[in-house]
């Protein structure tokens, strides 16, 4: 069998990834490897147009399809997600149609569901059929157990793929859009929110450029826009982590993107994201902005802040680019008012929408209200606090010395006092007569605590 891996790591071949590929070739002997890397030398598969075609060839004549790439920021990175926009731009997705295909990535299992989803739906979107996905912890080669997994997913591949297997699709296809928003001029009182706003899009054309013009006409105040379609990005984080020790990155001096984040994103109070919705996430330069904005590592820079998304396109059909742009700000400690669409075709309520969501960001900038965490933040926050306590602060120092600064080691087998306290309750409650009467007042007994919170006077 011919099977082909796009690779998608930024570092090309010496990628964490592409070991796990080798591992894969090793085991499956019997079966043609031909391994492309499509992401690190993007730039030159978007210049030069046969190059590509190289690669699209190649896929034509492969029996099976590997994506196998690094997670970045909830996704793939920037530069791999470029090459998918190419297939897409250049009109080579029969290519793909009806081949058996898997991803494969490597990561620290942050987010990486939102990432394999987003692969499947692209891999639906060409008419693929998609077997499943491994996603392989950093260093799951190093196990017995890891390998073993490992092997039996390859071998469980080539059954899918041997036996021509038949896949459910998951994701709705995507619905063409025409509608042309058309805003009215603002009559009501402007909302004065007395912050620093910022806007962050990647274009002020189209129905997202009316948005925002929509958005503006909502305020009092002025907003800073930052258009990344605009501002020197030379390209996307190479993965190459010149910037754990201190946040130094290897672009700095050579492009605009640093100083950008430092004086336009990190010190605004309101934040807005604007952009279109492209194939099942927004562009690959909103990409490169979150990716790029590793720099700062695993420090979570834009804490308190209250947000605004603003969509063109159907989002309602990518609830997993909702999850991404959630779990984003959640695990800042910002607060993501709304998500506002204009997927109604509807004008005048989009209008509306966007002069809601003004007024909720001046409401609730006024109150410093950010909502609690739910999974998405409380999860996520967990695994950064456990990898940075074991093998991440040998890397990350500076991340390290962030975490014990925002007092982010919050161990719970940390506390000797409740420890002593939930031991000895242990010891108790296993008492077979007390066990009974607490199941007993099992109800009354959990409300009791709150007893003294309702009938205090505030
Ligand atoms: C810019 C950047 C973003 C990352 N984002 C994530 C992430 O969202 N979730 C995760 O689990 N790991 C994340 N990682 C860790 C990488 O996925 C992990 O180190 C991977 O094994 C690197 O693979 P590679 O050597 O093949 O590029 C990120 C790393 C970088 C450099």
């Amino acid at each position: 069998m011919n099977i082909i891996v796009l690779g998608g790591s930024p570092k090309g071949e010496a990628s964490i990834t592409m070991q796990y590929v080798k591992y894969m070739q090793k085991h499956l002997k019997n079966h043609n490897f031909s391994i492309i890397q499509t992401a690190a030398p993007i730039k030159r598969l978007e210049k030069n147009r046969d190059a590509f075609l190289k690669v699209i060839e190649q896929v034509k004549k492969a029996d099976a399809v590997i994506w196998a790439f690094p997670l970045y920021y909830w996704l793939v990175c920037s530069q791999y997600k470029r090459f998918i926009e190419l297939i897409f731009e250049r009109k080579a997705t029969a290519a793909f149609k009806g081949k058996y295909t898997a991803s494969l990535s490597t990561s620290i299992h942050f987010y990486d569901h939102t990432a394999h989803n987003y692969i499947r739906s692209i891999c639906e979107d060409l008419g693929m059929n998609y077997i499943g996905f491994f996603s392989a912890k950093m260093r799951d080669l190093f196990s017995d157990q890891g390998r073993t997994k490992f092997q039996a997913f390859s071998h469980f591949f080539i059954n899918a793929v041997q036996e021509r297997i038949e896949t459910p699709r998951y994701s709705l296809p995507l619905p063409a859009v025409t509608f042309h928003y058309k805003p009215q001029a603002e009559t009501q009182q402007k909302v004065a929110v007395h912050k620093k706003i910022t806007l962050v899009t990647d274009s002020t054309e189209g129905n997202i450029g009316r948005m925002i013009e929509r958005f503006k006409d909502c305020l009092a105040e002025p907003v800073h826009v930052v258009d990344l379609s605009k501002i020197n990005i030379m390209g996307g984080c190479l993965g190459c982590l010149k910037c754990s020790n201190n946040n130094v990155c290897a672009y700095t001096g050579k492009d605009d993107y640093i100083e950008m984040f430092n004086s336009s994103i990190k010190p605004a109070d309101i934040l807005i994201f604007a952009g279109s919705i492209k194939d099942r996430y927004l562009s690959s330069r909103w990409k490169m902005f979150f990716d790029r904005s590793f720099f700062n590592t695993h420090q979570l820079v834009l804490g308190n802040k209250q947000v605004g998304i603003l969509i063109s396109g159907p989002l309602r059909y990518v609830p997993n680019l909702t999850e991404i742009l959630q779990g984003y700000f959640q695990i800042h400690g910002s607060h993501v008012i709304d998500i506002i669409t204009d997927e109604s075709h509807d004008s005048k309520r989009i209008d509306s929408l966007i002069r809601g969501l003004a007024l909720r960001l001046d409401s609730s900038a006024e109150l410093k209200y950010i909502q609690p965490f739910t999974f998405l933040g409380a999860a996520g926050i967990k695994i950064f606090r456990d990898e940075m306590w074991t093998g991440l602060r040998v890397v990350f120092r500076a991340d390290h010395k962030f975490f014990k600064k925002h007092k982010l080691y919050d161990f719970p087998q940390r506390n000797p006092l409740k420890n002593m306290f939930y031991r000895i309750g242990y010891f108790i409650t296993g008492i077979p007569f007390i066990r009974r009467q607490m199941e007993q007042h099992m109800k009354n007994g959990m409300i009791r605590p709150f007893q003294r919170i309702l009938t205090e006077k505030n």
